[in-house]
């Protein structure tokens, strides 16, 4: 089948490389000229494991296009799939100029009838306007289809390869064949419905996935004041199958540019239809309150060691990891932001290294120190603070990192170590919910 994935971003990029990978002609289009030029040299903008390999080979191969011409890609297509970025406004709804504009552009160029498939995360209520866009300037026979992504930054490809469900909401059973038919080699449960239930159930599950995090955040704080093994506690909740494990670990709060976003839009657009959605409110707090209560523990620890109340004047940390999690580039609504600037107001100099995200962070971070490797992080500092958990900070050689720091204190946002074991190794050690 011959399709067309207009925005290459995360969704739009890993969308393109999979459904050529299955061996359809897939057109990927964007407007940025400069992201095009570099994707048709194999040039990936953001770091995802695989996605590179996957893109050179299906450009080598001629099934994979990039272009940032419409009238190039959509006429050939059977359908097209809208991937644009739906980035939150002040309020917290949705901002919808890119995919509206994104729909303009599509109407013009379509050839015979096509499938509009949204993968975008769009507020339920607009499908009235989806269809008049799109009508004001289509020539073609149309219909549209929600197909809601689910893949997860770090394990992109695998994710949308063997995904636990592919929902398909359209009441067209043409649209509902076509979409079966692409996804034919892919696995997984088949979810059909109409349109509007898609978009729910995308919101519902980023919504719902938060609320475990928030959760397992507030059962740690639960098991600091009642002096219990969070990890222990988290553990036996977990191993209920109704329950289930992912999702379930507690730290500095989630991040990146899809729970925070998403839960808030969910809040918005819960509140037009006439619902407070009570819970997501007390989500969201919970999310935030994690970052302060995150310094408190540096704060304490610090202090502790001083024996006296301190603002962070005159103290060196050494942050590992600043992507919003392991695997990722990825810097956008990253704890690790509010947390540094947090640290630096309060007196504080950071040194900081991410295997991975220093590029990003240094546009978002300029007053930080950045080094390149953990040693060169560690070394002279006043403490030691993890705030992702890339697994090779993990296999850290203990007792170098106690000679290199000046006082053996590590605060540990994500409960990388096993707590005894770096007590054992001579470290003040402060993890969550332990
Ligand atoms: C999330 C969803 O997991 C995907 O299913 C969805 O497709 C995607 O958003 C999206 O809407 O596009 P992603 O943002 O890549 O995927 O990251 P997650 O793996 O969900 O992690 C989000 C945040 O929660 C991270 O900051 C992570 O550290 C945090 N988290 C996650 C925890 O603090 N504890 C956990 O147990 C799990």
């Amino acid at each position: 089948m011959t399709i067309t994935v207009i925005g290459a971003g995360y969704v739009g990029l890993v969308t393109a490389a999979v459904f050529a990978e299955l061996g359809n002609k897939v057109y990927c289009v964007d407007v940025i000229k400069d992201k095009i030029d570099e994707l048709k040299r194999g040039e990936v903008p953001f770091f995802e494991p695989m996605l590179s390999d996957y893109i050179k080979k299906n450009l080598k191969e001629k099934r994979l296009f990039f272009t940032t011409s419409y009238s190039e890609s959509v006429p050939k297509s059977k359908t097209v799939f809208i991937c644009v970025g739906t980035p939150p406004k002040t309020n917290g709804e949705a901002d919808l100029s890119f995919l509206f504009s994104a729909l303009r552009q599509t109407a013009k160029n379509l050839s015979g009838y096509t499938l509009i498939t949204i993968k975008s995360t769009i507020p339920i209520g607009y499908e009235d306007d989806l269809e008049e866009t799109v009508r004001k300037y289509a020539k073609e026979k149309f219909e549209f289809a929600a197909s809601p992504e689910f893949l997860r930054e770090g394990t992109a490809i695998a994710d949308t390869l063997h995904p636990d469900r592919i929902v398909i909401g359209s009441s067209s059973k043409k649209a509902q064949k076509m979409l079966l038919e692409l996804h034919a080699p892919i696995s997984g449960e088949r979810i059909i419905t109409d349109m509007r239930s898609a978009q729910l159930i995308k919101y519902a599950s980023n919504a719902l996935l938060a609320t475990k995090v928030s959760f397992a955040n507030s059962i740690a704080i639960l098991c600091e004041k009642m002096n219990a093994n969070v990890t222990k506690v988290l553990a036996g909740v977990g191993a209920d199958r109704r329950i289930g494990h992912p999702f379930l670990y507690p730290g500095v709060g989630y991040g990146g540019s899809c729970l925070p976003k998403d839960v808030l839009a969910f809040i918005a657009q819960s509140t037009r239809f006439d619902y407070d959605f009570e819970l997501l409110r007390a989500v969201d707090s919970i999310n935030n309150d994690q970052i302060e209560r995150f310094i408190n523990k540096i704060r304490e620890a610090l202090e502790a060691k001083e024996g006296k109340r301190i603002n962070l004047d005159g103290f060196s940390l050494a942050i590992l990891g600043l992507a919003f999690k392991p695997n990722t580039d990825d810097m956008r609504d990253a704890p690790s932001i509010k947390i540094i600037n947090r640290l630096i107001d309060l007196g504080a100099k950071i040194t900081a290294h991410d295997p991975r995200a220093m590029v990003n962070a240094k546009k978002i971070l300029p007053h930080v120190t950045y080094a390149t490797d953990i040693s060169k992080a560690i070394q002279g500092k006043d403490a030691l603070v993890i705030v992702t958990e890339w697994p090779q900070f993990a296999q850290l050689d203990l007792k170098q990192v106690k000679k290199l720091l000046k006082k053996p204190i590590i605060i540990d946002g994500r409960n990388l170590f096993n707590a005894q074991k770096i007590k054992e190794a001579g470290f003040k050690y402060v993890g969550i919910g332990q």
